[in-house]
């Protein structure tokens, strides 16, 4: 059980089970940030070429490694990008050798650099047969891309159109879905029996497509899946809240540099690594929910993808509200970071 106070919270370390990290500059700049509140992170292979093989994930986590402040425990949990050309053996074998933790599908066009992921599902079937087989998840970026379906429904379409069938012809599919956004995606993980989970991030837990679009539009607030209504807003805050294990943390913190964002055609993400803990205690303490953090954040992921939860433990405390800077200066430009749009009380000591 968490040790709690009403201004203080000891839990288990939390993960982040859905996290862009990048390259280069940008991940030297965002990598610490990380490291500083999370033990491990599912990281994204949308690299720029993706990263789609095992070799290329070995590879990838030793560039991130090297950014890895000394005297931290942080562990980047790696992936492959799936494509419609991946070799069940190549994935099977890096599974093995303990090289990744899970395999992303992205619908190809869904999102940033998703051009090689998939079209045809038929395609990547003999590599969703071999995941099964040998209990390796697949992270699903659950989005449909056919431009006449309206942008806030491409995530129910999906569920419907792309998910029940996967996951019918390949039952024993270990699936995640990422990043949901509609009431949706929570009943139809709450309404299965075994295989499914979901990840929320945070921001999708604080705006709606109101902090998007009204009075102004708010490039710092577009990301994709799109935040959706205020109803949809509340269904993944009961879910966060409600101890369900099947609902845990994974922030998509996804660093663009403001240059990237504030374009004609600008960039989805936020980027929420630096202040996603007094943020989500913010959202759980205002639900009268703070015993439940602990699950959301640090129990659930784990025992989903059968990890052991961390020994570490972090503790927050509630006080005067919270400074964090307004933008992180990488090698590639400032990224402005996500603002919550209210003072945040708790603190990571
Ligand atoms: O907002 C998002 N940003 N959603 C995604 O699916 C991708 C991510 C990114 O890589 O920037
Ligand atoms: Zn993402």
């Amino acid at each position: 059980m968490p040790k709690q106070s009403p201004d203080s919270l000891t839990i288990r370390r939390p993960d982040d089970w859905h996290l862009h990290l990048r390259d280069g500059a940008m991940m030297a700049a965002v990598t610490p940030h990380t490291a500083a509140h999370f033990e491990r992170a599912i990281v994204m292979p949308n690299l720029v070429p993706p990263v789609v093989t095992g070799a290329q994930a070995a590879a990838y986590r030793d560039r991130i490694m090297a950014h890895v402040p000394e005297g931290s425990n942080f562990r980047p949990l790696m992936t492959c990008y799936l494509t419609e050309d991946t070799d069940p053996e190549d994935i099977a074998k890096a599974h093995a050798d303990g090289i990744i933790t899970a395999v992303k599908l992205y619908p190809a066009g869904a999102t940033t650099n998703s051009a090689s992921g998939v079209s045809d599902f038929d395609k990547v079937r003999p590599v969703l047969e071999k995941m099964a087989e040998i209990g390796l998840p697949l992270c699903v970026h659950g989005e449909v891309t056919d431009p006449s379906i309206d942008i806030f429904d491409r995530e129910a379409v999906f569920i419907d159109k792309v998910l029940k069938p996967i996951r019918k012809k390949t039952p024993d599919l270990r699936v995640i879905m990422e990043h949901v956004t509609t009431e949706n995606a929570v009943d139809y993980v709450r309404d299965s029996r075994s295989n499914l989970a979901a990840t929320i991030t945070t921001h999708h837990l604080i705006i709606n497509r109101n902090h998007i679009l009204a009075g102004g539009i708010k490039p710092h607030y577009y990301c994709l899946p799109v935040a959706k209504r205020e109803k949809h807003r509340i269904a993944l805050v009961q879910a966060a809240i409600s101890g369900d294990k099947r609902f845990f943390l994974g922030t998509d913190s996804a660093p663009h540099t403001d240059e990237n964002k504030l374009l004609p055609c600008g960039c989805a993400g936020c980027f929420t690594a630096i202040n996603t803990m007094s943020c989500l205690a913010e959202v759980f303490d205002a639900a009268g929910a703070m015993s439940k953090l602990e699950n959301f954040t640090s129990l659930a992921g784990p025992r989903y993808y059968n990890l052991p939860p961390n020994e570490a433990t972090m503790t927050l405390t509630k006080g005067d509200p919270v400074t964090y800077p307004a933008t992180v200066d990488t090698g590639d430009g400032p990224v402005t970071v996500f603002d919550p749009g209210f003072p945040l009380h708790w603190r990571v000591q």
